[in-house]
């Protein structure tokens, strides 16, 4: 059986159009909604691997999806190396603020006890795994060390990462530091969820763009190629998608940096240039504007349009360019995946 996603992504000849949506699994859908409330919670249902299995496989239940991705959290890594993590409701993710030596001295590098703490993550990718049809792909996934830190550092969800920024400026000591330990963690973690089953690893580097210079080398390209280097000389056939969302231009140095199989785009990059200068390089996967699908009809036609054109199928993943929002009608997703559909069909 073909798995259109895997295959673009191992340079196969695919003949359709691997899509997926990133956050697909999530609060715009009402039985999400209902699986959440009966875990008690956004961390419970992270940590019960049959009702994260369930909220994974529903969006496919729903749409033509080509791949499913975990139910989880980057934010599970920081909490499992002993960073208190609580999610609050409309507040968004808190955790203990790390800026010091020893706050970073504090946090765990035991992996045996980290993989303890995560074993219900891993168990949950095993189920997906045997859940899913043949031609569907399972992606596992992580935060980069740079988003993730920024996180810790500011305790929570913040405007402008002004705290993170300052310490990387600054040079100090205890940022590396925090980053090697996060490099450590999230292969370890990746590695995992490889072996539970996981075809496809994505990482998610949020707030790349908060970086510029040698700190968008030191904090953002030579940690992901670090833990690419890692999964590949262990997993030599799984595919890594880098998300360095919003570093712009600085998408080709990405690449060529870390060496990652496809690059995830956000909206503002154009895609006539992300044809020109990344598709010889590598898959690209986005980058519909998440508030297109809000709007549905022919705004989001005309958006959508313009994506499948300018990308070809086998060089391309059709994605959002973020996170798809809570706002957003389940009935424009179907829309959503019909205008691709019928694109690549030939048709309108
Ligand atoms: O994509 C998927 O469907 C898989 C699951 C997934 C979640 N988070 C579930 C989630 C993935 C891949 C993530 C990644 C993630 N988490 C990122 C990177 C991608 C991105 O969006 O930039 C980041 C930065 C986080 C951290 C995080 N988790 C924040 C800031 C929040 C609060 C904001 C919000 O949307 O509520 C979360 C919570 C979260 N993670 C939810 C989901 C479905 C909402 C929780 C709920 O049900 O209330």
């Amino acid at each position: 059986m073909n798995k259109p996603l895997l295959d673009t992504l191992q340079g196969k000849q695919v003949t359709k159009r691997p899509t997926w949506l990133m956050r697909q699994a999530g609060r715009y859908l009402p039985e999400y909604r209902e699986v959440r409330a009966q875990a008690g919670g956004f961390l419970n249902l992270c940590y019960t691997p049959d009702l994260a299995c369930e909220v994974t496989l529903q969006p496919l239940r729903r749409y033509d999806l080509d791949a499913a991705i975990l139910f989880a959290d980057i934010l599970l890594i920081p909490q499992a190396m002993g960073c208190p993590l609580a999610f609050k409701e409309n507040e968004g993710p808190v955790l203990g603020k790390i800026r010091s030596s020893d706050d970073v001295r504090a946090l765990s590098s035991d992996i045996g006890k980290l993989n303890e703490t995560l074993s219900p993550v891993y168990d949950a990718v095993s189920l997906i795994s045997k859940g899913l049809s043949a031609d569907k792909t399972l992606i596992g996934f992580c935060g980069a060390p740079w988003t993730v830190a920024t996180y810790m550092i500011e305790g929570g969800t913040s405007a402008e990462r002004a705290n993170s920024r300052l310490a990387a400026f600054a040079g100090e000591a205890w940022i590396d530091d925090l980053i090697e330990k996060l490099v450590e963690s999230s292969v370890e973690y990746l590695g995992c969820q490889i072996e539970a089953g996981a075809e496809v690893v994505q990482i998610f580097d949020t707030w790349a763009g908060d970086l510029s210079g040698a700190l968008l080398e030191k904090y953002c390209f030579s940690p992901i190629g670090r833990m690419r280097s890692e999964l590949k000389r262990r997993w030599p056939d799984v595919p890594v998608i880098g998300f360095a969302r919003g570093v712009g231009v600085s998408q080709t140095d990405f690449v060529e940096a870390t060496g990652v199989d496809a690059a995830g785009i956000e909206w503002p990059v154009n895609t006539s240039w992300a044809r020109d200068n990344l598709v010889p390089k590598c898959v690209v996967q986005g980058n519909l504007d998440p508030l297109a699908v809000i709007a549905g009809g022919d705004g989001m036609r005309t958006a959508v349009e313009r994506i499948l054109t300018d990308l070809p199928i086998g060089r391309h993943i059709f994605n959002l360019g973020h996170g798809i929002r809570k706002e957003t009608p389940p009935e424009h997703v179907s829309d959503l995946i019909d205008m691709i559909r019928a694109h690549d069909a030939g048709g309108s």
